[in-house]
């Protein structure tokens, strides 16, 4: 323990004082017999001046190296007039050093870590996180994210939602991608499923009547990565009882609102309120369902938001010769006759919405069907049979059998969000440890080969390891 250790950012009131700080040392400068370190912690940098008078402390200053860990005593003492640096925030200050203990010394980085990264390769930069996280842009990255979901999590609160987690290891559910599954011990030859989203725990919520859920959910997709997609991402996960999809809507518009103006203020909206256009006009007009509606797209503080509504509820399947949901068959069809939706399904329109920012889909959801004969009859119209869809969904319908309230909600995407407002190319820069494109983690290095008594446990063979 430090006693009485305090951070950069607290050093400039502190003129005259004798202080206390720790860090890493970012870069040492001699300058003549005058040796100047710059003392980083997690707010800042600080100036440390040793000067040869103290020829002891001062030789010891000689041997530090870069991303040293260093623990310091000294004067807050203000600078000379010509030396005050107006680009960091203890520019007008720098510490008179009395004391110094090496706590930790540092091999040489393999990279160099003050600058934003972007010349280096990125598999040595996921190699060493840890030290690719100590750069000032990740750094800043991360704690835009936190501020983002902290955020959400007051403004929700204030607006009656309650933050409930859900499972894990759970069952299959029809996000369209690849499940993670996870072998069972317990039960030889069977499989738990990590969560695409949380959707169907969601709407067993409502159904027991909790009305305004949210989470900041932890979703795994086994899909192929590219750059704004990672086999695990962060969705804030709501669900709401009762609401019109205008109404949802217009929380999720309100919210964001919100976040711009409080976390990046600089940042302008092209259009408020953030237009709502229709798939087919989004389709005709734009070509593509996300479409980038900023005025000037060399512009970093534009943000272009829309909801893109009115989605076809089915879209034909080529190669399994079957129709599938667009969106998920939780999805609330606008036509609430069976024979119609049985008989054509092209013609059948969904309560489904994106949510649209800079050409990026950065949320999705939709109104739900709570009436179990449509749900069925929507599945049926998926290809599935009868008792696949009591053995898969049954938890469901029987759930609905027991008083089920209207509800309704979206998934914004927290990565992707992130990712626009620091002006970042992918989403891997505004994620701890992301993974790789062909999703390894390269820091713990895995996936991995497990004991064979492992598998024993699991009852699993490995039958063959080639790709
Ligand atoms: P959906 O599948 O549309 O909806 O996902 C919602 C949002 O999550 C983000 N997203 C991703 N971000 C990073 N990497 C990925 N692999 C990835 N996949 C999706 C996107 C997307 O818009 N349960 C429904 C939501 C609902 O109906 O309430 C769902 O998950 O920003």
């Amino acid at each position: 323990m430090i006693e009485k250790r305090i951070l950069s950012k607290e050093v400039s009131l502190r003129i005259g004082q004798k202080v206390k700080l720790a860090g890493w040392v970012d870069v040492r400068r001699d300058h003549g017999k005058i040796i100047f370190i710059d003392l980083r912690d997690k707010e800042g940098l600080t100036q440390l001046v040793f000067l040869p008078e103290n020829k002891e402390l001062y030789e010891k200053a000689t041997s530090l190296r870069p991303e040293w860990v260093v623990l310091v005593e000294g004067e807050v003492k203000a600078r000379p007039k010509g030396m005050i640096n107006p680009k960091i925030a203890t520019g007008e200050i720098e510490i008179a050093v009395e004391n110094l203990e090496i706590l930790s010394e540092a091999k040489t980085p393999p990279f160099d870590i003050n600058t934003d990264g972007s010349q280096i390769s990125e598999d040595k930069r996921l190699k060493f996180r840890y030290l690719d996280l100590r750069r000032e842009r990740l750094k800043n990255n991360l704690i835009l994210r936190d501020k983002v979901i902290q955020f959400m999590r007051q403004w929700l609160g204030k607006e009656d939602f309650i933050e409930i987690e859900t499972p894990i290891l759970t069952k299959s559910t029809p996000e369209g991608a690849r499940d993670y599954i996870v072998p069972s011990r317990l039960e030889p030859g069977k499989f738990y499923a990590l969560p695409q989203s949380p959707q169907q725990y969601k709407q067993l919520l409502m159904v027991a009547g909790f009305e305004k859920y949210f989470q900041i959910a932890r979703c795994f997709r086994d899909e192929d990565t590219r750059g704004d997609r990672q086999p695990e991402f962060t969705q804030l996960d709501l669900e709401t009882s009762f609401m019109s999809q205008e109404e949802i809507l217009d929380l999720i518009e309100r919210l964001y609102a919100d976040i711009v103006k409080n976390i990046s203020p600089d940042k302008k909206f092209t259009q408020t309120p953030f237009p709502r256009i229709s798939y087919k006009e989004a389709m005709e007009k734009y070509g593509t369902d996300k479409p980038d509606l900023r005025k000037d797209k060399n512009d970093p503080n534009e943000l272009a938001f829309c909801f893109i509504v009115d989605f076809p509820m089915f879209e034909w399947r080529e190669e399994e010769k079957r129709w599938d949901a667009v969106h998920h068959p939780f999805t609330r069809p606008q036509s609430e006759d069976i024979e119609e939706i049985k008989e054509c399904p092209e013609k059948i329109m969904g309560f489904q919405y994106d949510f649209v920012c800079n050409g990026y889909e950065i949320g999705g959801g939709s109104l739900r069907t709570y009436r179990p004969e449509i749900l069925e009859a929507v599945f049926e119209v998926m290809g599935h049979k009868k008792e696949q869809i009591r053995e898969k969904f049954g938890h469901l319908l029987e759930a609905f059998s027991y008083g089920v309230p209207p509800h309704g909600g979206i998934a914004p995407g927290i990565d992707r969000f992130v990712m626009i407002l620091a002006g970042e190319p992918n989403i891997r820069e505004v994620i701890a440890f992301p993974k790789t494109g062909d999703g390894r983690d390269l820091m713990m290095i895995a996936p991995s080969e497990v004991d064979e008594k492992q598998l024993k446990e699991l009852h699993l063979k490995i039958l063959s390891n080639e790709k």
